[in-house]
């Protein structure tokens, strides 16, 4: 069957790791590059044997089906908007729109207009995280009773040039960035959340970047960016979660679910591979499966393009994503407000990928 036309709009960090793996999964043909910035565009574009293009004329090409949406997170659902009403297929980074609000409307119009979305962060699809749904599966550590999510890192104005976006609201704060990447994770493995409860902090009101041409300048800080939380799963574990800009260092780690008959220690899931480490039985159980090493970022994309091909849904979904964007939403709003929230979205856990796709 033919390739599946992909249109990338957003040419800035994370571009490059996309570009480089539309060209190694199967079925996807990049047809042309978009950016609000000329020259981020041509630059991405060069290489490539594709056009850069204004987002309008993307758009408006027959030979896409896909677009690729990389912008920042305020321009997610702007963006995806033009998108849909283009009648183009959505797949987006992360998170799937600056505010859930936002990200319902962009599902809706999705539903009317019979497109899919499909949003990362994807790497519960590699070698790493599927290992580990195997065993859960498997019943390795018996029924999950509960478990940790930890990420605190001193902030991404140390590496990132325009760090703006991650201390913006909305669409900033370190639960926004990485919270998708742990809930996603923990989503694959325990299924939809179903309340929520949270305190949280914002120890400093500006960030100074410390690279590229901006280094020394300074960016206000608009969101809470130490946030605690505890997430009740539908299926009654419960897990504490800790997502912070503001900890020079710790010694947790990434991931652990517990369970009646065990405990598992997770890969970091911002990554495709890693290892399950199991406290009872075998210590450890090796990344066996398919994507289970290197970075495979757009594995999701390609998973949605099979789908489009085969007619079946896509693992790393836009129902998937809105329900992670709400239980975030609703960690913010637990903390502003001091009470419980419930989760009104629902989501399946993802189907599992056990082979590479064709
Ligand atoms: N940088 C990373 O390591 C990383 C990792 C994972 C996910 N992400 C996610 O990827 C997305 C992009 O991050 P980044 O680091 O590449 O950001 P970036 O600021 O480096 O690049 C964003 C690009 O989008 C363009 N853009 C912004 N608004 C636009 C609009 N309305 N129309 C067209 N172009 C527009 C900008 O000109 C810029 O070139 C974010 O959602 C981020 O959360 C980034």
């Amino acid at each position: 069957m033919s390739d599946i036309g992909i249109g990338l709009i957003g040419c800035g960090v994370i571009s490059g790791i996309y570009l480089e793996n539309i060209a190694r999964l199967p079925g996807l043909a990049l047809r042309a590059v978009a950016d609000a910035k000329r020259e981020a565009a041509e630059a991405a574009a060069a290489g490539q044997g594709v056009p850069a293009l204004p987002v309008e004329a993307l758009l408006a090409r027959d030979d896409i089906d896909i677009v690729l949406n990389l912008t920042i997170p305020a321009a997610h659902a702007p963006v995806g908007r033009q998108v849909l009403e283009a009648g183009k297929h959505l797949y987006l980074e992360k998170p799937l729109s600056a505010t859930f609000a936002e990200a319902r409307g962009l599902a809706d119009l999705a539903a009317e207009r019979g497109l899919r979305i499909g949003c990362a962060p994807d790497t519960f699809l590699g070698g790493g995280h599927q290992t580990a749904r195997a065993l859960l599966d498997g019943g390795r550590i018996g029924t999950p009773i509960g478990g940790t999510a930890t990420m605190m890192v001193a902030g991404h104005e140390r590496w990132h040039p325009n760090p703006d976006f991650y201390y913006s609201d909305p669409g900033g704060g370190a639960l926004m960035d990485m919270g998708p990447y742990y809930l996603t994770a923990l989503i694959n493995l325990l299924g939809p959340v179903r309340e929520v409860a949270a305190l949280s902090s914002r120890p400093r009101d500006e960030r100074r970047i410390a690279t590229g041409e901006r280094a020394g300048k300074t960016v206000p800080v608009e969101v809470d960016t130490h946030v605690l939380g505890v997430l009740a799963f539908e299926s009654g574990a419960l897990v504490q979660i800790a997502m912070s800009f503001d900890v020079i260092g710790h010694w947790h780690s990434p991931l652990e679910i517990y369970g009646t008959d065990g405990s598992m220690r997770l890969p970091d899931p911002n990554r495709f591979d890693g290892r399950v480490e199991l406290k009872e039985g075998d210590p450890v159980a090796a990344a066996d499966r398919a994507y289970g090493e290197g970075n495979w970022r757009g594995l999701g994309l390609a998973d949605m393009a099979a789908a489009i091909r085969e007619d079946r849904p896509h693992r790393a979904s836009g129902a998937l994503a809105l329900h992670v964007l709400e239980v975030i939403d609703a960690l913010h709003r637990a903390a502003d407000t001091k009470k419980t929230i419930t989760i009104e979205s629902e989501c399946d856990r993802p189907q599992p990928l056990e082979t590479e796709l064709t």
